[in-house]
């Protein structure tokens, strides 16, 4: 993979006119372009076609529900999309994630293309280890995402979404070929924001994030097609 292949920007509105414009500047210094609920939610598929033209779509709806639910949700998605990568909540279950995996190999075969990276969340980075316990979950946060990143692993995910600083025990833990996908990145002069757990887009490839998606430092610098050919570059 090409050093820039690696990096999705996240094109975080419900704006039409606003992601065209972004997704027109960068698409041309960028691996792929992420569009999640925000976006999906006003526009709908057509919207998200549209927006993604050529380029690689990573469709970011994080489904969770019955499997028999998610499974029409990732053959939906999958027909009327045609993402690159699409992504399910771990702790919907081993049964869930199955469901998705298959559903989602059904549907690329059923219209020709290859099936999407099914990649799976495992803890939000918003949550901390008291947010765990109080819904019950296993704490510390470290050992509960390595649980779901192995659970999606078995159930035939083709990889997860991790914080920066879970790469090497998720790697450890679950091999290479297992992909990472990684938010939180923040090149080294970026501004201050509520991204707490981040990392330099460098830093986290050559701990072995596979994809980094990353969003404002791109989405809302000056010049969005600059600031991705640098970030791209610093990859080198
Ligand atoms: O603007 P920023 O680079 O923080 O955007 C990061 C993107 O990655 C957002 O779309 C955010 O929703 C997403 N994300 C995240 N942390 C996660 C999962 C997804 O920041 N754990």
């Amino acid at each position: 993979m090409r050093p820039h292949e690696r990096i999705f920007v996240a094109i975080d509105t419900p704006d039409m006119a606003r992601a065209r414009s972004i997704a027109d500047q960068v698409r041309r210094h960028v691996g792929g372009i992420k569009l999640g609920m925000e976006f999906h939610n006003t526009n709908g598929p057509d919207g998200v076609r549209e927006i993604a033209g050529d380029t690689p779509l990573f469709l970011d709806l994080k489904y969770h529900d019955i499997p028999n639910t998610v499974a029409g949700a990732v053959r939906s998605a999958v027909t009327a999309c045609r993402p690159k990568i699409i992504n399910i909540h771990a702790s919907g279950g081993p049964a869930m994630m199955r469901a998705a995996v298959a559903a989602n190999r059904e549907a690329a075969d059923r219209i020709g293309i290859a099936p999407p990276l099914m990649i799976a969340v495992t803890v939000l980075t918003s949550i901390d280890d008291s947010d765990l316990e109080a819904v019950g979950q296993a704490s510390p946060s470290g050992d509960q995402v390595k649980r779901l990143a192995l659970l999606a692993q078995a159930a035939g995910c083709d990889g997860v979404v991790c914080s920066p600083h879970e790469i090497a025990d998720v790697h450890a833990a679950c091999g290479d070929g297992f992909t990472l996908v990684v938010p939180g990145i923040r090149p080294a002069d970026a501004a201050e924001d509520d991204q707490k757990r981040k990392m330099t887009p460098a830093a986290a490839v050559s701990a072995g994030a596979d994809y980094i998606v990353i969003g404002r430092p791109i989405t809302q610098a000056a010049d969005p097609a600059a600031a991705a050919k640098a970030i791209a570059e610093s990859l080198s």
